[in-house]
């Protein structure tokens, strides 16, 4: 049974690939700030993500649409001084990365804010920005399913990829996304059998949140994680709960996931 350490070394895309070849399961949390990036940093966390979904879950914004670039790379900053060993991705808001000369001048900003890695989101349109990127030495994340940028255009946030046309083009999106060179791939909010599936034929790394358990990590916002959440989503879990404390709560949640306890039925959509 795995019991979480802290890091010893700066985790790399390299020690993610690797992971997935081993059939290791890592850990991410989408954090914002020193003090909770230090203690993921102890709690043996491989992969922190500075989301945009601090525009609702700091800011008070009712999307991620509304979050800047600025708001972004002081987040990042923020981050960045408070964990030195695991992997940071910092999210692109909303519209920075229309083109692929915006995504590059952008991403550029992300990087030299403390990031390791940017994270955009949507499809193959997206292709020709991620081997923009990573052709230049920007790690890529992408991210398919339900994109919350995309939530006025997807009606809501809903599971995605249900019906046999939709698994089909997010099957796509994410085989052209890995040909592209993106190095992971967040997978938000989809059947289980098609997290699965993509985990099974892609290259990169993916990331699940609301996935089932078979993607090769795990992601979670430190709100949820703790509690803080009003109306939590039905893929999350309050593990301040369980723990007591924070790092307690972090802790547990790393072990859960590693130890294939977490996430459960009752966190899977099918
Ligand atoms: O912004 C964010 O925190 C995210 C995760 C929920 C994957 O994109």
């Amino acid at each position: 049974m795995y019991a979480p350490v802290e890091l010893e070394k700066p985790v790399t895309v390299q020690t993610l690939r690797k992971m997935k070849a081993d059939g290791e399961k890592f850990i991410t949390v989408a954090l914002y700030d020193a003090p909770m990036a230090a203690m993921a940093q102890k709690s043996g966390v491989e992969a922190v993500l500075v989301g945009d979904s601090l525009g609702m879950t700091v800011l008070g914004y009712d999307s991620t649409i509304p979050v800047t670039m600025e708001q972004m790379i002081y987040h990042v900053e923020a981050v960045a001084r408070g964990n030195k060993k695991s992997l940071i991705m910092g999210d692109m808001p909303f519209m920075t990365y229309a083109t692929p000369e915006q995504a590059l001048t952008n991403a550029t900003r992300i990087m030299q804010a403390g990031a390791h890695m940017v994270k955009i989101e949507g499809g193959a349109w997206l292709a020709e920005t991620v081997k923009m990127l990573t052709d230049r030495g920007i790690p890529v994340c992408a991210h398919l399913g339900l994109t919350p940028q995309s939530v006025h255009k997807l009606g809501g946030y809903r599971v995605q990829g249900r019906d046999e046309d939709q698994a089909g083009q997010i099957l796509d999106d994410a085989a052209q996304l890995d040909e592209a060179g993106a190095d992971l791939l967040v997978l938000e909010c989809v059947p289980a059998a098609l997290a699965k599936r993509i985990t099974d034929t892609v290259s990169m790394p993916t990331i699940g949140i609301g996935a089932g358990r078979d993607t090769d990590a795990q992601v979670l916002v430190i709100n949820d994680i703790l509690g803080l959440t009003e109306q939590p989503p039905k893929f999350s879990k309050n593990f301040l709960q369980e723990a007591g404390n924070i790092p307690g709560a972090l802790r547990k949640y790393a072990e859960d996931v590693k130890n294939g306890v977490f996430p459960e039925d009752s966190h899977t959509f099918y």
